[in-house]
C-alpha cells in the first residue's frame, strides 16, 4: 500500500482526518452509478459514485473500489465492467447494488431489466447511459482499487431526470 504514497519522500504525509473528509465530500452532489460485471467470476455489481471519465481518445474511464468488497475479485478476474449510470427512479437497483436489502452476487440481478452489449457485463436497460468496458490497468491507492478501462461501447438510454447522491441522499435532478 505504500507504494502510491512513496513517491512524496519519507515524512509522514499531513492529512484531514477520515471523518473530516467524509463530511467534506458529503457535499459533493454526484451521480449515482451501477458497476457491473460477467465473466468467469460470476456476476455481481456494486453502486458507486467513484467514477470519472480520464479521457475520449481512446474513451477510457475510472472505477473507484473499496479493497474490502465483496465485488472485487470477480472484478479483477472477469477484465470487464459495464458502468450504468442511473435515472431518477434507480433508487431501489442503488439501494440493492450497495447490499442495502441483503442480496449478494447473482441475486442483485433481481431487480431491473438487463441485457449485455460487447463484452458482456450487463447493461441496465432503463440506465441514463450504460458504458461497456473492459479494464487496461489496475491501481491500488490506500483502501481503494482504482480500475482504468476503455469503453467499447455505449448504451444511451431515454432522456430521463437523474439521480445525484447528496448529503447522504438521493436526489431527482
Ligand atoms: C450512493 C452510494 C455510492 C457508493 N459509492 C461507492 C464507490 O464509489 N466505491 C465503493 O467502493 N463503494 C461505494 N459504495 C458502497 C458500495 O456500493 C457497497 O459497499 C457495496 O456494494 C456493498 O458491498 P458488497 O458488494 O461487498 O456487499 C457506495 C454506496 C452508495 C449507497
Amino acid at each position: 500500500m505504500a507504494g502510491a504514497f512513496e513517491a512524496f519522500g519519507p515524512e509522514a504525509l499531513k492529512t484531514v482526518d477520515a471523518a473530516t473528509f467524509r463530511e467534506a465530500m458529503a457535499r459533493l452532489g454526484a451521480a449515482v452509478h451501477v458497476v457491473t460485471t460477467a465473466g468467469r467470476a460470476g456476476r455481481t455489481g456494486f453502486t458507486a459514485t467513484a467514477v470519472c471519465s480520464v479521457s475520449d481518445q481512446p474513451a477510457t474511464l475510472l472505477v473507484c473500489l473499496n479493497r474490502r468488497s465483496r465485488g472485487t475479485p470477480a472484478l479483477r478476474e472477469n477484465g470487464v465492467f459495464c458502468v450504468n449510470t442511473l435515472a431518477a427512479d434507480g433508487q431501489e437497483i442503488a439501494d440493492t447494488f450497495a447490499g442495502r436489502t441483503g442480496a449478494a452476487g447473482e441475486e442483485r440481478f433481481k431487480v431491473g431489466d438487463w441485457m449485455t452489449l460487447a463484452t458482456g457485463a450487463p447493461v441496465l436497460r432503463s440506465a441514463a447511459v450504460a458504458f461497456d468496458c473492459r479494464t487496461i490497468d489496475v491501481k491500488t491507492v490506500a483502501t481503494h482499487n482504482v480500475f482504468f478501462a476503455v469503453v467499447e461501447a455505449v448504451h444511451i438510454g431515454e432522456a430521463c431526470p437523474a439521480l445525484v447522491y447528496h448529503e447522504r441522499s438521493y436526489k431527482r435532478v
